[in-house]
């Protein structure tokens, strides 16, 4: 008995931040979109609790009970009285710290495979709670989509989206810690004033029509300051993807990953090709979006 569930990356189309809180998390107006990269997260009942992965950056993965798949198993089991005796295996496919929630994807997968082998049937709201407590970018793995997030991003309310959008993500030499890049922003952020973070009227009407030409315009993210301070080479990522035709070139979330807007697949294969030339980046994937939240994709 086995359970596989599949579970996508994100890109943040925007990503405004708000002033640090007493509780040293950020309020934001945080607009995710899921895009075709996947994780696969396989539960099979085991002794204890056991995390496994393969893939390209399997190696950068922490085995213990720091991973979020093994913290999402014993949530769901501390809660429904039972021990987490099951072998979590990730497949990963999603960039290791790289901005686009490959740790929060396996969180979310985790706990829905877990409850899908347990029977435990624990409702959506319980899950998205669970997600909430694991951390603020986990809930919209689960969801998939479109969602705006505020609050640390956790409060969701999902988005309509009237089309598919084409990415180009780069995939930097290593990675970037989020509570660094926070905290880089809190340094140059000092002593300005930080307004509340809103959603862009403009940025939500472009997902609702499905025109990547407006969302192009549109997208913005308040942390890219911050990363590119940590991380200058970035720029010249981001240069190389806008001289090669992207509509809109960003770093996703806290990056380091640099995610690039494109109109079709065509455009999006030449991108690619040219930001492997360019040497600026480690390697590049094409992906569009939206895509679906977690979902259960083999049991038996
Ligand atoms: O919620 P999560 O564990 O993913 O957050 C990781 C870190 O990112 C936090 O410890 C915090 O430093 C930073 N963060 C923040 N404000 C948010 C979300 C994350 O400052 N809304």
């Amino acid at each position: 008995m086995s359970v596989t569930v599949r579970v996508p990356a994100k890109v943040n189309v925007q990503l405004a931040v708000g002033a640090a809180r007493p509780d040293g998390f950020h309020d934001l107006a945080n607009v995710f979109l899921a895009v075709g990269l996947y994780d696969e997260i396989t539960v099979t009942p085991a002794d204890g609790l056991r995390v496994t992965c393969d893939g390209p950056d399997a190696d950068q993965v922490p085995l213990d009970r720091t991973n979020l798949a093994a913290r999402a198993a014993e949530a769901l089991a501390e809660r429904y009285g039972r021990s987490p005796d099951v072998h979590l295996h990730i497949a990963k496919d999603i960039p290791v710290a790289g901005g686009m929630a490959g740790g929060s994807a396996d969180g979310a997968g985790a706990l829905v495979a877990c409850d899908a082998l347990w029977g435990t049937g624990a409702p959506r709201e319980e899950l998205l709670e669970i997600c909430a407590e694991l951390g603020s970018d986990v809930p919209f793995s689960l969801v998939g989509g479109a969602a705006l997030g505020i609050g640390r991003g956790e409060r969701l309310t999902p988005l309509e989206v009237g089309g598919t959008f084409h990415w180009v993500f780069a995939m930097a030499g290593r990675g970037l810690s989020t509570p660094a890049v926070f905290r880089e922003f809190d340094r140059l952020g000092e002593g300005t004033d930080i307004p509340e973070p809103v959603a862009s009227g403009e940025l939500l009407a472009a997902l609702a029509k499905g025109d990547p030409d407006a969302l192009a315009a549109a997208v913005s993210n308040d942390l890219q300051p911050a990363a590119l301070s940590l991380f200058p080479e970035l720029a010249g990522t981001l240069a190389a993807g806008r001289a090669a035709g992207a509509l809109a070139a960003l770093v996703s979330g806290s990056g380091p990953t640099t995610a690039f807007l494109v109109r079709d697949p065509e455009t999006a294969a030449a991108v690619a090709q040219a930001l492997v030339s360019s040497g600026t980046c480690r390697t590049v994937r094409t992906a569009s979006g939206p895509a679906p939240g977690a979902t259960v994709a083999a049991a038996g």
